[in-house]
Formats: structure tokens, C-alpha cells, sequence
């Protein structure tokens, strides 16, 4: 396949958009961030990129703590809301009606209505450039009980989550695999074409 080369530029695709809920109780604030993502297992540890003039940059400095909600087909319009308005101006949790819950570890705030949120603490801070770098620690996780199954597994893939590539938001298709499928002798594990 002939291809062009580009100077480097940020195209990683597909990312999640997630999102990050910060401040105390008294600053709640949720922003949508893209560039987030897991970084190590153990200990469990995830980072997000945030430009150092947005509100939510200076909430994260001073508490040093975070989550990180996924969102669903349903809440997808909301997470663009968030990504495009500052919490300098509303307060984000009232103009789109999701419902902040505590944290049992920190104190930002998660997102009741997302299946997933992940409660972090920052251990380091690195200056990028137009991005700064928030490393931290996933210190609990909180999951909506009805996408745990009765075995105890976590059912996400029922969750209708979604990706975002180069500005647009996509729901999640259908599954294709799972991890170590393609060595796994048995008869229909074959990719689709
Ligand atoms: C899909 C999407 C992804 C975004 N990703 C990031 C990101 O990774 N880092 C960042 O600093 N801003 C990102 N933004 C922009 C912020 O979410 C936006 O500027 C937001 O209004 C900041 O809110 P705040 O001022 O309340 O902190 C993104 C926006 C959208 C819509």
C-alpha cells in the first residue's frame, strides 16, 4: 500500500473520551479528556494529558487526586458538553444533569450514570508542552452492579461504550475476538472477513 508521510502529529486512533471528575465538594467540575490512558498493572496506574489553562488543570494540582468515568452511547452528548464548556462559566454536573457521586478514596467526584469510574491519585506531574502529563494511581474502582455478572465478572462489553477517532465519537461495534484467541486450537475461531 503506497503511503505519505506526514510530519508527526497526534493520530493515534481509536482513544477513549473520558470522563474526569475533579475538585472537592465544593468545586466539583467534570472535564472530557482523550489523551488518557493505562500505563501500568501494577500498581495499577493510568495517566491523562491536560492543558495547563484549563480549570480542571489547577482543581487536579491542588488535590492531586482524579477520576476517570467511562461513558456510554447514552452519555456521549454530555461528554462533547464537557469537552467544550468550561467549568470557570457552569457547573457541569448541574447544566447536564449527571449525578455526582463520592469517592471512597478521593474526594472528585465520579459519574453515577457511567458504568465504570476509577478513583486516582497523582504521583507525578510532567510538563510536555502544550500538554501537561498527570500520572497517577487507580486506588479503587467503582462499577455498576448490573454489568457485574452472577460469577462475579465484570460484563462490560454490555455497556455500549464508545471511542472517539480524529474529532468524532463512535459506539462500540460487535466483538471480533478475545485476547489469546488466535492460538487457541478450537474449531470457529477463525477471523471474519
Ligand atoms: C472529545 C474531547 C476530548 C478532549 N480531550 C482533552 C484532553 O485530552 N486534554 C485537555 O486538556 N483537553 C481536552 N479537551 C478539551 C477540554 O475538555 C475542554 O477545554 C473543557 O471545556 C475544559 O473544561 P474546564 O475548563 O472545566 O477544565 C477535550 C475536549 C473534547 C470534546
Amino acid at each position: 500500500m503506497k503511503k505519505l508521510i506526514w510530519p508527526g502529529s497526534t493520530q493515534l486512533a481509536p482513544v477513549s473520551a473520558v470522563l474526569v471528575g475533579c475538585g472537592r465538594a465544593d468545586t466539583y467540575n467534570l472535564i472530557t479528556v482523550a489523551w488518557a490512558g493505562t500505563i501500568c498493572s501494577k500498581p495499577p496506574m493510568l495517566s491523562i494529558s491536560i492543558r495547563p489553562e484549563r480549570y480542571s488543570y489547577q482543581l487536579i494540582l491542588e488535590s492531586g487526586e482524579f477520576t476517570v468515568n467511562l461513558p456510554t452511547v447514552e452519555q456521549i452528548r454530555v461528554t462533547d458538553y464537557c469537552g467544550v464548556v468550561s467549568g470557570r462559566d457552569q457547573d457541569k454536573f448541574k447544566a447536564t444533569n449527571l449525578t455526582p457521586l463520592p469517592g471512597s478514596q478521593v474526594e472528585a467526584p465520579l459519574v453515577a450514570e457511567c458504568p465504570l469510574g476509577l478513583e486516582c491519585k497523582v504521583t507525578q506531574t510532567l510538563e510536555l508542552g502544550s500538554h501537561t502529563l498527570f500520572i497517577a494511581e487507580i486506588v479503587a474502582v467503582q462499577v455498576s452492579e448490573k454489568f457485574v455478572n452472577a460469577e462475579g465478572r465484570l460484563e462490560l462489553e454490555k455497556a455500549q461504550l464508545t471511542a472517539y477517532v480524529h474529532g468524532h465519537y463512535h459506539a462500540l461495534g460487535e466483538a471480533i475476538g478475545h485476547f489469546g484467541y488466535s492460538v487457541r486450537k478450537k474449531p470457529g475461531n477463525i477471523v471474519r472477513k
